[in-house]
């Protein structure tokens, strides 16, 4: 994979949600972003897994980068002679992992990796888990970079996009999936303005993503998510540009709660819809939307604002945090393998085997 040459990845990438020190975990804390910026420290496999689930980590990439270390955590409490070994008394901490959070899936394809990984290595197992868990994070950053270059491709000069959620470095190894292609978009002069939504109830684009482009000079225009569809109406927008938790064999696409209405309203006013995620992000064991579990989250999160509670006591909220956006609202999927324009059953198999 070739990164694009034109892009300075020292201006448009300056956060990193994930460290790895040697002998614990850091996580940027991104419950208490963007007024305190702190960082978490892990030092073992189930403290991971509850940051995973608390959402001090989050983003699908991010969270598989994180298990991928929580393996390496619970590694520094066996003995074993050889990785085989080493796997049968790790499974019930991998277990716990995967149980952090259910709908993206990158968080189980990192840890299979590393089960992958610990079942053939020999005595230095650990360090061989070490290094697995390091070329993880090191490939998603580069597929984020090629994504970007990828994606901006597909838009044409002065284009407005929007985006929904955090799909920046906070949610990845580094760069970003959706953002990636808007921070390459912003480089390259194809992008002339960019729209977040709040992204109700946790507020990643209010709080994450607004930030993170602030970080690297990209001025970014906040809306209502409320707000969308009379944006793509004012023909101020081309591109509607959002991240993924688990892309189907169909096409089919889970992301954060709000995408799929945001992939109608696309389509209803000409406006484009493209998804961008790394291809460990793709599922072709789930053959379309109807299959993936959706993650519903305590409804105490739709009651407040900032720790303030706006609801009166006794009402009922139902919180769902993903939704499936039809494969057939998408125009592009772009992985780091290339672009799949209209994804089918058929270019989705033609670029991801079975
Ligand atoms: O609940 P979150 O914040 O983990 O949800 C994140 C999203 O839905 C992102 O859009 C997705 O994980 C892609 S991040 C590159």
């Amino acid at each position: 994979m070739n990164a694009p040459t034109d892009i300075d990845y020292a201006r448009y990438d300056h956060i990193r949600p994930i460290l790895w020190t040697g002998d614990a975990l850091q996580l940027l804390d991104q419950r208490k972003l963007p007024f305190v910026v702190e960082h978490v420290a892990c030092s073992s496999s189930d403290e991971v897994a509850s940051a995973i689930h608390a959402l001090t980590v989050r983003g699908a990439p991010a969270i598989g980068i994180a298990a991928a270390w929580g393996v390496v955590l619970a590694a520094r409490t066996v003995q074993a002679d050889d990785g085989a070994q080493a796997l049968q008394k790790l499974e019930p901490a991998l277990q716990r992992l995967n149980a952090s959070r259910p709908t993206a899936v990158n968080l189980a394809w990192a840890l299979a990796r590393m089960r992958r990984t610990l079942a053939v290595a020999g005595a230095d197992w650990q360090q061989v888990l070490e290094t697995e868990a390091e070329a993880i994070a090191t490939e998603d950053l580069a597929a984020n970079r090629h994504m970007g270059a990828l994606g901006a491709g597909l838009i044409e000069a002065g284009s407005g996009v929007l985006t929904h959620c955090n799909t920046g470095s906070l949610a990845t190894a580094g760069f970003g999936t959706a953002l990636g292609v808007i921070r390459a978009g912003m480089a390259q002069d194809r992008i002339a303005r960019v729209f977040a939504g709040e992204t109700r109830p946790w507020l990643q684009g209010a709080r994450l993503t607004v930030w993170e482009l602030q970080q690297d000079g990209i001025d970014a225009t906040l809306i209502a998510d409320s707000a969308a569809s009379h944006l793509m109406k004012t023909g101020a927008v081309q591109w509607v540009i959002v991240g993924a938790d688990r892309i189907c064999a169909n096409g089919d696409t889970a992301n954060k709660i709000g995408t799929y209405q945001l992939a109608i309203a696309a389509r209803h006013h000409g406006v484009k819809f493209m998804v961008v995620a790394p291809s460990s992000t793709v599922d072709m064991d789930t053959a379309d939307g109807s299959q993936i579990e959706i993650e519903q989250r305590d409804p105490g999160e739709l009651f407040g604002v900032g720790g303030s509670r706006t609801v009166a006591e006794g009402i009922a909220a139902w919180n769902p945090v993903f939704d499936v956006t039809p494969g057939e609202l998408i125009d592009a999927i772009v992985t780091e393998r290339g672009v799949i324009l209209a994804p089918t059953v058929a270019s989705m198999k033609a670029a991801f085997g079975d």
